[in-house]
């Protein structure tokens, strides 16, 4: 590691070296953790995202609709040729899932993993413990014990695995599941200065589920499935109920059309719905974010007075784990200007009520348009998304749970 002297002299060469006013009052060790901490900073990206920061993602590109194919409009034999094989598929071994789980959960209000909060269904459960009970339904059905992987962040990695560890892994088997962490990338202030969260730390933030690419990377994972011969990873997030990763129909539907990328989208319930729609951009799959949609193109209907940009990204894409690998770091850094209290240059607590700091993001939707050939499923909301977002009114745990509670016919 680079001593003091050397990163003065880096922080100096970008205007940065305030993140040292306070190093003598710091313990040893957090002299190490704060030298350590600069040492990972790409100081040179940040520069250039608070540079870009007016412009917008899709400026200048070519948005088209992208085809889709109705589940309920398959006929009786097409559905039982790709159950029948993504049941192969999946006894077989061919299929892991991962799930999203670096959010930090602000909109419910809860100040915990999200995966740990509990849901009042009968009986009350944590979100992780419903999604466990379908992945060993998956193992009661077909006999197979499928590998589920966990993308945490810094600021929930330890509370994560604390709670599975708890509640003994959910009776699923400690080896059969995985934790990693995802990376993070430095606020900025309004000025474009990174700031201090704690006299002796760098104020970091997750830097998006657009994160899972590298992190699969550069924790093994992509080798690990290899290793494995798993063929395809199912990757999905952990705020919905009824997340459905394992349906054969789905993934036997993918396997059987040599797709490397497969969508379950829903109809978009109003044009100002807070989900991303998906559509061709420059040609490539994607999805234009719910912040980042034009009111124009939200609006935009056909000549039968059906929205354009209909069908939703609810969380959900099975991967092929040959195009995991082909997706390269650079994705799009998309940014947003949110509350945060910090410390400030003069070592003064910055209690914020109004957007004071730059967030930048990665969406794994950027990641689609690595896709050769992606499949677009349009499936049935009430039996796939129940999200949990909110702390009251929509997407919130009481919808949640009444749609819970319908899905499986619970009063
Ligand atoms: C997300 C989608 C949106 C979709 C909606 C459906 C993205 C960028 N947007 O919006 O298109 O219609 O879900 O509910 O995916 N997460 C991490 N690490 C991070 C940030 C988030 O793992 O650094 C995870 C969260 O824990 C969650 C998932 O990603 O499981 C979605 O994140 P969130 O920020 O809540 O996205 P939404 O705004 O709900």
């Amino acid at each position: 590691m680079r001593g003091y002297n050397e990163i003065y002299e880096l922080l100096k060469s970008y205007n940065q070296e305030h993140l040292l006013n306070f190093y003598d009052e710091l313990s040893d060790t957090e002299k190490h953790s704060l030298l350590e901490q600069i040492e990972s900073i790409d100081f040179e990206l940040m520069k250039k995202l608070y540079n870009t920061r007016n412009e917008h993602v899709d400026a200048n590109k070519e948005i088209k609709s992208f085809p889709y194919v109705v589940a309920d409009e398959l006929s009786f034999d097409e559905k039982k040729k790709y159950i029948n094989a993504g049941i192969e598929i999946i006894k077989a071994g061919k299929v892991a899932v991962c799930q999203l789980a670096g959010g930090q959960g602000t909109r419910l209000g809860f100040d915990g993993p999200k995966g740990t909060y509990i849901v009042n269904v009968t009986p009350p459960k944590s979100i992780f413990e419903i999604f466990a009970d379908k992945i060993k339904k998956t193992y009661s059905d077909y006999g197979v014990k499928v590998k589920w992987y966990i993308m945490t962040s810094n600021a929930n990695d330890e509370a994560t695995k604390k709670f599975f560890k708890e509640n003994n892994y959910f009776e699923y088997g400690e080896e059969n599941i995985s934790f990693f962490k995802q990376s993070e990338l430095p606020l900025l202030d309004a000025e474009g200065d990174l700031i201090l969260s704690d006299k002796g730390k760098v104020f970091m933030a997750a830097n998006g589920n657009g994160g899972v690419y590298e992190a699969l990377k550069s924790n093994g994972i992509l080798d690990e499935l290899d290793r494995l011969k798993i063929e395809y990873l199912g990757i999905g997030n952990v705020d919905n109920i009824l997340l459905d990763i394992l349906d054969p129909l789905y993934i036997g539907m993918m396997a059987n059309g040599g797709y490397d990328l497969a969508l379950k989208t829903i109809p978009k319930t109003s044009p100002n719905e807070k989900v991303g729609v998906v559509c061709k951009i420059d040609n490539k799959p994607g999805v234009v974010e719910y912040t980042e949609i034009s009111e124009e193109m939200a609006n935009m209907r056909d000549e039968n007075g059906k929205l354009i940009y209909n069908e939703a990204y609810y969380g959900i894409a099975v991967f092929a784990t040959e195009l995991l690998k082909k997706i390269e770091k650079g994705l799009t850094y998309h940014i947003a200007f949110k509350k945060n209290s910090y410390i400030d240059k003069g070592g003064r607590y910055m209690a914020a009520d109004t957007p004071n700091t730059y967030k930048f993001e990665m969406f794994i939707f950027d990641g689609f348009s690595f896709s050769e050939n992606m499949l677009d499923l349009s499936v049935k909301r009430e039996e796939n998304f129940a999200p949990i977002k909110n702390k009251v009114g929509e997407d919130s745990p009481e919808t949640a749970i009444k749609l819970y509670n319908d899905f499986y016919c619970l009063d």
